[in-house]
């Protein structure tokens, strides 16, 4: 198939890079200028394992380009997706504004008989909307669909060549026909519904993925209080084929380009119904809250921070990506500094990200992990880089000037701890808490 995308942010481009590998011809469109160059001489804006070669051999190929002109991209199409941002309005609604005018372009670009896919995450009704403003600038026929993105950042390429489910929304038979072809090199687990339904589908897996964090980390919360180990609580409930192993990894909360933003939107979207979603709302409070569980701990170590050298390895909302978006990191680096505290601060690769909202004279940005803990007071363990999972307990000992170390995401394990005289707290494993002097719980409320 010809296929355009609009957008090359990780959604766009990614999806449209992996089109292109299964031998369709693929035009990427994105406004900024500079990204579309930088594509076209061969570097990705992006850090996702795996994207590089497959931009470099489909682009070689012929069957992948990259442009600003949307008009020529829509008018050379059968199917036109749509993968621009929505980004969070002030009030946790998302923000059509890109959704809109992209709708408005096509419309205006419309040539002949075309399929406009939405992959965006938008709330229920957009894809109508969607309609109706192509509708009011174009004459020529056209079908909607949704079919939405499940990959996550750092997999990207995997899960699109290998997703789970594809979700295709629309009800337009000719539309379903061709995107079930399209899809099925893809997988054969292809489920199609209404527009509305797979619009939902987004926002109620995203929702339900981010409860599953919010309640292991509450439960978390709970087994430090009574004296039970998380990673085997969560391994025993994971045994249950209705509960499922993956999400229940207990830690700092979930952060990110989508949990954040999606979970907001839905609650908007039940609101703007008279719908009080409460259930959702009390795990987005669950979230920003536990990122807080790192400053308590640190307290009830060091009591007062202020003066206090505190060293922070892990600025990306999880490993295996540059993305800064929601990452646990904000919360805690700005509570460290209200509190007085000094941040050295290392990531292996989110620092620059990191940096546009913490200038170097707020943060002492260091070149790695050992520069980073020497001669702080302690230091947090904020994402599970594989680099910091290699480096052992021993020598962060040797590093601080006081052995205190809290592991926001459970990295170390009993036996690395033993040979050491660390002051180790970790989350929901109060059993491998070593050397925490006073263990009452009531200290965490
Ligand atoms: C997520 C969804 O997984 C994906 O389907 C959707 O398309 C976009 O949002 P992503 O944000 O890339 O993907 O990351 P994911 O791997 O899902 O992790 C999200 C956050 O949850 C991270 O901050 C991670 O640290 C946290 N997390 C995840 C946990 O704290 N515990 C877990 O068990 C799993």
């Amino acid at each position: 198939m010809k296929l355009s995308v609009i957008g090359t942010g990780y959604v766009g481009l990614v999806s449209g890079v992996c089109f292109s590998d299964l031998g369709n011809e693929v035009i990427c469109v994105d406004k900024i200028e500079a990204k579309i160059e930088m594509l076209n001489q061969g570097e990705v804006p992006i850090y996702e394992p795996g994207l590089k070669q497959l931009i470099d051999k489909n682009k070689n190929q012929g069957r992948l380009h990259f442009t600003t002109d949307l008009t020529e991209a829509v008018q050379k199409s059968d199917a036109v997706f749509i993968a621009v941002g929505t980004p969070s309005l002030p009030n946790g609604q998302a923000n059509l504004g890109y959704i809109e005018q992209a709708a408005k372009e096509i419309g205006e670009s419309l040539n002949c008989f075309k399929i406009i896919v939405t992959k965006s995450t938008v709330p229920v009704g957009t894809n109508e909307k969607i309609r109706e403003i192509i509708s009011k600038h174009s004459q020529f026929p056209f079908e909607v669909a949704s079919v939405p993105e499940f990959l996550r950042e750092g997999t990207a390429v995997q899960d699109t060549l290998h997703p789970d489910r594809i979700i295709i929304g629309t009800s337009n038979e000719f539309a379903r026909k061709q995107l079930i072809e399209l899809h099925t090199p893809l997988t054969e687990n292809i489920i199609v519904t209404d527009i509305r339904s797979a619009e939902m589908i987004k926002y109620a897996s995203n929702a339900f993925l981010a409860t599953k964090i919010s309640f292991i980390n509450e439960i978390a919360n709970i087994c430090e209080k009574v004296g039970a180990d998380v990673t085997q609580v969560a391994f025993g409930m994971g045994h249950d084929k209705r509960i499922g192993s993956s999400f229940l990894k207990a830690g700092i909360g979930y952060g990110g380009s989508c949990f954040p933003k999606d979970t907001q939107a839905l609650i908007q979207i039940a609101g703007q119904m008279d719908y009080d979603f409460k259930l959702l709302k009390s795990v987005v409070e669950v979230n920003r809250d536990q990122r807080f569980n790192v400053i308590r701990k640190l307290e009830s170590i060091l009591g007062d921070l202020t003066g206090k050298t505190i060293a922070v390895w892990g600025l990306a909302f999880k490993p295996e990506t540059d993305d800064v978006r929601d990452a646990p990191a904000f919360e805690v680096i700005s509570s460290l500094l209200e509190k007085g505290a000094t941040v050295k601060a290392y990531d292996p690769i989110a620092t620059e990200n990191f940096m546009k909202n913490f200038s170097a004279e707020e943060v002492e940005y260091c070149w790695n992990a050992r520069n980073a803990a020497e001669n702080a007071d302690a230091l947090c363990i904020l994402t599970e880089w594989k680099e910091f999972r290699d480096i052992s307990p021993c020598l962060i000992q040797s590093w601080l000037k006081s052995p205190n170390l809290i592991d926001g995401r459970n990295i170390y394990d009993e036996e690395e701890l033993a040979e050491t005289q660390l002051i180790y707290y970790s989350v929901g494993r109060p059993n491998m808490n070593k050397g925490v002097k006073e263990m009452n719980p009531i200290l965490l409320t």
